[in-house]
Parts: C-alpha cells; structure tokens; sequence
C-alpha cells in the first residue's frame, strides 16, 4: 500500500500517459452533425470565441459520476494551446460576470425554497443547475471564423428540463448564434453537451459538431478536430428530435410512477416504426470524408448470420466509417418495430481510396421477441431482412431469412410483476425508401427451419441447503485455503454474517460524507465491505465511483492510520450557503494538532469521456481502452471495485444521468459496457459494478420513484444490455437501482436478481445496492417505503450500501421475526455471507 502513495503535488507521468491516450482516442466520439465545407479549418489564425462552454466548458456531468482533475482544458485553453488567437475575450469576461451574478441568485433562492420546508439545503440543490441567463454582449471579435460552444450540464439527483437554457436555447443563444452564422464568412457552432438539444431554431446554421463532454483534454481534442489534427467519426447513439416528438415525454418525470406506455418504442424502434423524420436520427454522423459501402455477401444458418461488406473511402481526406448491421422481424402475433440493431462494426483508419472488407457476424437467435402471454422469447416463422447501413434512417437490405415456424428459443418465467396498463399500440407507417420494395423483391433469401435454431434451457433455483455449524476459524485458515469458505460460514454468528451483507458502516449526521464518499480506506472512495469483523481480520474490497474515471479526493492525509480527503461536495451547490455561513463551517471543523502535522498525499485520477460519448466511437476498442486507463489507476491507488460503467437505456432526453449512460439502444449499451469491463479487467484483481440495474431512468424522486413497464419492454429494452454485458465480460458485480419496479424497489425483486440475473444469464458475482436506498434519505411525504436491507438479502441482492446500523438491525430482526414482511431464513443470509466472501477470497489475496 504505502508504495502506491504519491506525497508531492506534481503532475504524475501516468496522468501525462493517460491524458495524452484520451485525446488521442476521444476524436472518434464526436459526432459532426453538418458540415458546410468550413471544418476542417484552413488555417490557425484569429478566431471569435463565444458561448457559455468557452470559457466554462464541460467536460463531465455533475455528480458521484464527476472526476475531482486537477486540471481540465477548456475550450478557450485548447484553442490557445493550437495556436489561435482568440478575439473575444471581452465578450467572455462579460459573459462570466452575468453568470456569476446568475447562479449567486438561483442559489440564494433555491436556499429560500429549502429553508421553507426544512430540507438540508446541500440535498435540496444536487444535480440542480443555474438557468441560461438572457442577454446583450456585443458581438464584435475579430477574424473570419467564429465558434459558438453552447454547453449544457446535468447530474444526479435532478431532471434535464424541457425548456429554454437547457433541452432547448434561450433567446439570446438562438438569436446570437443566427447572428453570428451571417456575420463570419466561417461559422461553426459546437455543442458542449452529454445529450439533446433541440436544433430547429438554428437548423439554418451550416457547421455544426456535436464535441460532448470529452475529460481532462476536451479543449484540445476540440482543436485537434477543428484544425483537422484529427477528425471526429462518432455517430449519435440517441435519435435526437424535438422532444414533443418521444413517446416518453408524456408520463417523464412523474415523482412517483412513471408509465413506460410506449412499451418497446424507444427510440428508433419508434421513430423508424411510424415514419418519423428526424434530422439527428440513431447511428447518424458525418465526417471529413466520405464512404461507400458494398455488401459482399450474406450467409445465414440456424447458428449464425454473416455480412461482409467492404468500405471504401470515397473522399479526400482519411476517416473511419461505422456499418450497422439490424434486422426487421415479420409481424405476427407479436408487433415488431422496423428495425432493431443487431450488430455493428469501424473501420480501420482508411486513407482517400483506401479500402475495407469488414465481416460482422451475430447469432440467428438474438432476432427474439418476448412473448408475454406464453413467458417466452420467440422467433415467429416468416421473413427476416437484414439491413446494412451507416445510420437507421439509411440502411438497406442485405439479404434476408425465411423461418419455415415459430420457434420457442427459451422459455422463462414472467416477472416483476403488472405495469397496470396495455402499451400503447402505433400506427405502423414505418419509413421507406424508393428501393426497398425491390430489394426486399430481390433478396438472396436463406431457408432456416425452426427445429435447428439453437434452444436455451432455464432451470429455476430451489432453496438452498443450509450451511452447517462448525467451530469458529479465522480468515487466515480459509485464505491460506485450510478450511473452507463453508466451514468459515458455519462459525459466524448472525450478527457476523449481517455485517458482512451491509458495507463499512460510518455512523454520520452528513449524508455527504456517506454518499459517494464512505470508504475509511481510499479518502474520497465511494464504500467498502465491511471492516466490522476485525477480529477475523477480514479484508475489505474499496469501491470508487465513476463513470467518467475514478473518483476520488485528490489530496489526502492519514491521521492515526484513518484516511482524510480534501472535501468532495462542492461546486456551484455551495452557493446555498452565505460566504458567511461558509466560513462559520470551516471554522467549526476541528483540524487536530495530528492532523496538521501529517503529510499530505495525492492521488489526482484523469476524466475520460463520459459513457455517452464513449458509444458514440461505436468502437468497442476505444471502450476497452478507456477500461484500461481506469484499470490501471485503480491499481496505483488501490481499488478494486469500480462503481460503472452505467447502462441505463436512453429513454428520454430528459433523465439527468443520460450522459453517464451509453445509447438508447441496448446493443450498444451492453457492448460498450462489456468492452470497458474487459479494459479494466486487464489489470489483475480490477473489477466493475455495473449500475443500475434496472429501468432507472430518471432522477425525480430517485430513490422513491415507481417505474410501471410491462415485461415485453423490460426484456427486450432494459435488461438486455444488462444481459449482454453480463453474458459476455463477464461481470462480476453489479448494482441494482434506486427506484421500484411495478411497485417492488429493484433491490428486494427475487424475480430480477435471482430468476433472471442469476438463473437466467448465469452471472454468479456480487450484487450490491445503490447508495442509501435503505432509509438514508427517509420516506417522509413519499408514496413508496425506502427498500429493507432483509429483503435485499431474500431478493439476492447480497450487499446494502453504504452500509448503516439500521440495515444490520433490520437483517437481525428478520431473522427472528415471523412477521417481519421480509422474514429471513438463516440459510437466506448464508448465501449472500458466502457470495461476499468468496469475491474477497478472490481479489484480495
Ligand atoms: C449513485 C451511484 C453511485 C453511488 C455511490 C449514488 O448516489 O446513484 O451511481 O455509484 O451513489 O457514490
């Protein structure tokens, strides 16, 4: 341990290393929406910089998911570092002083509507972000090209709003941004964003390059792109469309249940399925070049289909193309939408003229529907097109499947229960182009009979068998592998085994300290397991958060063999304090005389691209890599458990943590997070905790908030890219969500985390709770209870973090108390005791 610490504040070579690889690989994660012929630009010169994420870019949302860097540049940095002259400076002096001014207000107020109905005015303002202002700044830098970086933040703990500043532009941004497309013969408008904004205003405007929210190097990956150093070839992993236009935006937000009514219509399964138009639609993305694509040829079998086609760079300068592989399932009994993505592959980097023969394969079995009526996933017989292309709205037939009958490839269970409502039915109008009808004429059709599709078998687990009494034996014996893991179960006592399901409980009045911020080992880490058996000598495995990097305090001291990080909460959301009252609170923190004579240790971590950019790389190599840098700091700094990456669907633009997640596909979604997994799995004893599992997919009301789907489109869209990822990492830990499922919270749902995670997929790690949904934040005023750490510990979720006195007292009392609604078995406690201990048997050695 003592040879990982960092006692001098110095930049690091590794942070050198890894900054240098993340602009290196974060180009591919921009998305040039327009391009009018100005980037890449001609020359560096005098450049007009504008917009509110100029100066103060963004580089990650706010949140357990942000990055606590030393430093991070920003636009106005990266463009100064390439060599630009920036003529606006004025106009960014001003626009930071009415900013300033802005959120010094928003903050006084919210602090006003806190102190109203007694909230603690930290939690009242998380996630929340000060409005856009309107104003007036004279728009008069000088040179021929002009910048506009409009920037939007989001968090945990709050929504994105359908209104001006944030999903849509104020006033003044449409008005300057117009302005400014007319005034400079070269205009490129830069969305600093981790999701949507509504274009329409400004749709006239020629250059426009989706840059994201890209870590510490954002700046400079930006002029890398703008100079033409390196060119962007994301593509866009949501359909972006004003947001009337999803289906989701009726029923968003609703504090206590939200109706997932457009059922398996998310996204462009909607939009391509009733022929909507949208400018920005999925998988769409420019670059400086263009490609053509041919399909070489299709060959399909019961086990697997395989599409080979060849790309060739039909422009002038190099870039990298996606093709995307989906198929279109005949209606049957079941609707289908349009098209669903199957498979998806990148060039290599290709020089004008240069060419390449891509094969993309995936198995015949994953064109499944649910079945809800018969609890199974089902391949009805027909025609299946498979259809390539380089975005949903342009993709055309490669060839096609004829299914002689309806195959059952697996039959399940139905679980969690009613949603309470049918889905809405669509008109089926889906999109067209002047061709298809032709080419679905003219397929190449393969003939697969039903009988050789490969069939999968789920057997259901029974109750356990219970684990014997034995003497008690210490840890030592069982890691030095004398006793085993079940001898050392039989010796603990109840109370032994409670500790070990809850984490490493710190008794505090400042939830602040204890969300995202509860390890007692790495200052700053987000928890641990239990270090309440220290008789036993029983090691803890340390958790930080992500999922843009490793989240830690960056300075530190150890003060009488106790960890001490600088203070993580912060930013803007401590303008709800009086400067005033701010220093009353420093004053009253006691500094020890122990404290002020300990070193003070660093461990500064680098910010990676947050997961929405990172899929819009359609690169699963680029997620890997980006696994591998957290991997290996995790290693410097001692953490074995990384808490992401996050998985959550897309389903609207509105949800606060869409930056953190990957795509409203979840192909994608399960793809990205399996390649970061293996990333970080490359450094021995490194792990992820996949989150959060399942349909989290606002923040209103996180912890109480009641998502009602069906199982159709909890099995075909939320859970997934949970299946794939946790099928192909493989995972060994994964962290359920705050919020209830048709009226049962993800983390007591046996139906979810036993039938389906475990005895459906096979995931056999650790599952753990999302931060204090047992009570931290209490259940005052709330239509639905917090969960109960006991009925966790019935559902299969093993481990209730953080981990506090009352969760251990609820697991006790469930044990003894018939009529507790969680009432436990001991054999209950033992298994989730053994899945703990054999995770910390495994990684810490
Ligand atoms: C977030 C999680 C995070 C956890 C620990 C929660 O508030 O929802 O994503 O991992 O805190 O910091």
């Amino acid at each position: 341990m003592e040879k990982n610490r960092i006692n001098t504040s110095e930049i690091q070579e590794f942070e050198t290393e890894h900054i240098r690889q993340v602009r290196r690989l974060a180009s591919e994660c921009m998305v040039l929406l327009k391009n009018d012929g100005t980037l890449p630009l001609k020359n560096v010169g005098k450049i007009a910089l504008y917009g509110n994420g100029a100066r103060k870019t963004i580089k990650g949302g706010t949140g357990s998911g942000d990055v606590n860097v030393r430093h991070f540049v920003n636009v106005e940095e990266g463009l100064e570092n390439a060599g630009f002259e920036i003529t606006t400076k004025n106009w960014l002096l001003a626009y930071d002083q009415i900013m300033d001014q802005t959120k010094r207000e928003y903050f006084a107020e919210l602090r006003r509507q806190a102190d109203a109905v007694g909230a603690n005015p930290l939690m009242f303002a998380m996630g929340r972000t000060a409005p856009e202002p309107e104003y007036e700044l004279p728009l008069v830098g000088e040179g021929d090209t002009a910048v506009y970086v409009l920037a939007r933040i989001s968090g945990e703990g709050s929504d994105r709003m359908a209104a001006p500043g944030d999903i849509q532009m104020t006033e003044t941004e449409i008005r300057d941004i117009l302005q400014l497309s007319r005034q400079y013969p070269h205009f490129i408008l830069v969305l600093n964003t981790g999701g949507m904004v509504d274009l329409k205003p400004v749709e006239s405007v020629g250059t426009i390059l989706q840059m994201g929210q890209l870590g510490t190097p954002s700046g400079d990956v930006l002029a890398d792109v703008l100079c033409g150093k390196a060119y962007p070839s994301g593509k866009l992993t949501m359909t972006w469309a004003p947001i009337e236009a999803y289906p989701s935006t009726k029923w968003f937000g609703d504090p206590d249940d939200t109706k997932y009514t457009e059922g398996i219509y998310v996204g462009y399964r909607y939009f391509d399925s009733v022929g909507y138009a949208s400018a920005f639609p999925f998988g769409y993305g420019i670059g400086y070049t263009d490609f053509k694509m041919d399909v070489k040829g299709m060959s399909a079998d019961a086990k697997t289909i395989v599409i080979t086609v060849a790309v060739k760079n039909i422009g002038k300068a190099a870039g990298k193309e996606v093709v995307q592989v989906y198929y279109s399932a005949p209606q049957g009994n079941i609707d289908k939408p349009y098209q669903e993505l199957a498979a998806y592959a990148k060039t290599k980097e290709l020089n004008p003229g240069e060419s390449e023969t891509l094969e993309i394969s995936f198995s015949t079995n994953v064109m499944t529907s649910y079945d809800t009526e018969h609890a199974a996933y089902i391949m009805e017989k027909g025609i299946y097109y498979i259809r390539v292309g380089n975005c949903s709205r342009n993709t055309h037939i490669a060839g096609a499947i004829s299914l002689d009958e309806t195959a059952v490839i697996c039959k399940v269970k139905n679980i969690c229960g009613q949603a309470g409502f049918k889905d809405t039915s669509i008109s089926f109008l889906p999109i067209s182009y002047e061709d298809e009808e032709q080419e679905k004429k003219s397929a190449n059709v393969e003939k697969i009979s039903a009988v050789e599709l490969e069939k999968r078998k789920i057997t259901y687990s029974g109750k356990p068998v219970e684990i014997p009494a034995e003497p008690p034996c210490s840890w030592e014996e069982v890691s030095s592998g004398k006793k085993s893991l079940d001898e050392f179960i039989g010796g603990l006592t109840e109370e032994q085994m409670a500790c070990v399901c809850i984490g490493d409980y710190k008794e505090t009045d400042n939830l602040l300290e204890v969300i995202g911020n509860a390890s007692a080992t790495v200052a700053g880490g987000a928890g641990e397991t239990t270090g309440h058996l220290k008789e036993l000598e029983l090691p803890s495995l340390i958790m930080a958060d992500g999922p843009a990097g490793i989240r830690i305090s960056p300075e530190y001291k150890i003060i009488d063999g106790v960890v001490k990080g600088s203070a993580s909460a912060g930013g803007d959301m401590l303008l709800v304090y009086t400067s005033e009252e701010l220093q009353a609170m420093s004053a009253m923190a006691e500094v020890s005389q122990a404290e002020k004579d300990s070193e003070m240790y660093y461990h500064y971590c680098v910010a990676i691209p947050i997961g929405t950019c990172i899929a819009q790389s359609w690169n699963d190599e680029i997620a890997k890599e980006c696994g591998h840098i957290v991997g290996e700091e995790m290693e410097r700094f001692d953490i074995q458990i990384w808490l992401a990456p996050a998985l959550n669907i897309h389903r609207s633009p509105l949800c606060g943590r869409n930056f953190e997640y990957f795509s409203e596909d979840p192909v994608i979604s399960g793809r990205m997070a399996a390649a970061i997994t293996k990333g970080v799995k490359t450094h021995e004893g490194r792990e992820t905790a996949i989150k959060h599992f399942a349909c989290n997919n606002q923040e209103t009301n996180r912890f109480f908030s009641n998502s009602l789907v069906n199982e159709r489109a909890m099995r075909e869209v939320y859970l997934k890219g949970f299946e794939i990822c946790v099928k192909n990492a493989p995972v060994k830990y994964i962290m359920t969500s705050y919020n209830l499922i048709n009226g049962e919270h993800a983390c007591s749902s046996r139906d979810l985390l036993t039938a389906v995670l475990r005895d459906e997929w096979g995931f056999d790690g650790v599952v753990m709770t999302d931060w204090l949904v047992t009570g931290g934040m209490g259940a005052k005023g709330k239509k639905w209870p917090c969960a109960s750490a006991a009925g966790n510990i019935k559902a299969g979720n093993d481990l209730t973090m953080p981990g506090m006195l009352t969760d251990k007292a609820d697991i006790l009392d469930a044990l003894h108390n018939k009529s507790h609604p969680y009432a436990l078995d001991r054999v209950e406690l033992q298994v989730c005791t053994k899945r703990i201990l054999k995770a910390i048997l495994k990684s810490v050695k």
